[in-house]
């Protein structure tokens, strides 16, 4: 009984640890850091190894902030539960700043600013006017769902990662796939056969970080070590590196 009891409590304690401060991952000395790996260029696996723009970048903000890195790699449309749950102190997954996720979690500055393209393999489709009647394939739990749900008529099909929803349009099981335009970009330099269609973006949005909500020190950390990075070249080096320019929002 007493065992019980105790055994409860403690589940109850990690259940409800509120998330660690600044200065409890300082003295800690590790952040832990969660994201997809399957979001190629931003973050994806390259054999074993965990790479991507948003890998270096959290990296980079880790080193300024004078912590080492545990990196989690989590489906993508867990990692708010994540964060919420205190599972790891950030997580920087390509998260659109919205409403929505505003009401569960707090958003760093933006790392970078993007928007979400229509890519089809016909040039009839290219507009959300002309997704009216089509089979749209989107990453569950994006920016990209909630927005193609929003455009009339469109036959949406979700898939559990966003290289699956690409792996469709080349198939052709659906007509079209909205995902960022810099993926889009990647997708098209992978596959030089397939004969895409890039079209409109449907809509903008501003990338960043996502802390559980009120862990006002860990999010001021970040969005200091993000200007520091922004201001000595570091953050533009690597924007170089796999964008060939820098995808801040100047
Ligand atoms: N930018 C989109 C959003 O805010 C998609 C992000 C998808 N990220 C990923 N790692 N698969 O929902």
């Amino acid at each position: 009984m007493k065992k019980t009891a105790l055994l409860l409590g403690a589940l109850l304690l990690t259940a409800t640890a509120g998330a660690r401060t600044f200065d409890e991952i300082k003295a800690a000395g590790t952040i832990k850091i969660a994201t997809e790996g399957a979001f190629k260029p931003f973050n994806y696996f390259e054999g074993k190894k965990l790479t991507g723009f948003e890998v270096e970048i959290g990296d980079a903000i880790a080193k300024k902030l004078g912590l080492k890195v545990q990196w989690i790699t989590q489906p993508f449309d867990s990692l708010i539960i994540g964060v919420t749950q205190n599972r790891y102190d950030f997580a920087i997954a390509s998260h659109g700043i919205n409403e929505e996720r505003a009401k569960v979690v707090d958003f760093s500055d933006p790392h970078y600013c993007t928007g979400g393209q229509i890519v089809s393999k016909s040039p009839n489709i290219k507009t959300a006017a002309q997704l009216n009647g089509k089979r749209v394939a989107v990453q569950v739990g994006t920016s990209y769902l909630s927005n193609v749900q929003k455009v009339k008529g469109v036959k949406v099909k979700t898939f559990p990662k966003d290289t699956d929803a690409v792996a469709a349009l080349i198939a052709g099981t659906v007509d079209a796939w909205v995902s960022d335009k810099f993926v889009v970009l990647d997708a098209k330099k992978a596959n030089p056969k397939v004969k895409w269609q890039l079209g409109d973006l449907l809509f903008k949005e501003e990338i960043a970080m996502v802390v559980n909500k009120g862990n006002d020190s860990v999010t001021e950390a970040l969005n200091g070590a993000l200007a520091d990075i922004i201001k000595d070249g570091t953050y533009a080096k690597i924007s170089k590196k796999y964008f060939g320019t820098d995808v801040s929002c100047k």
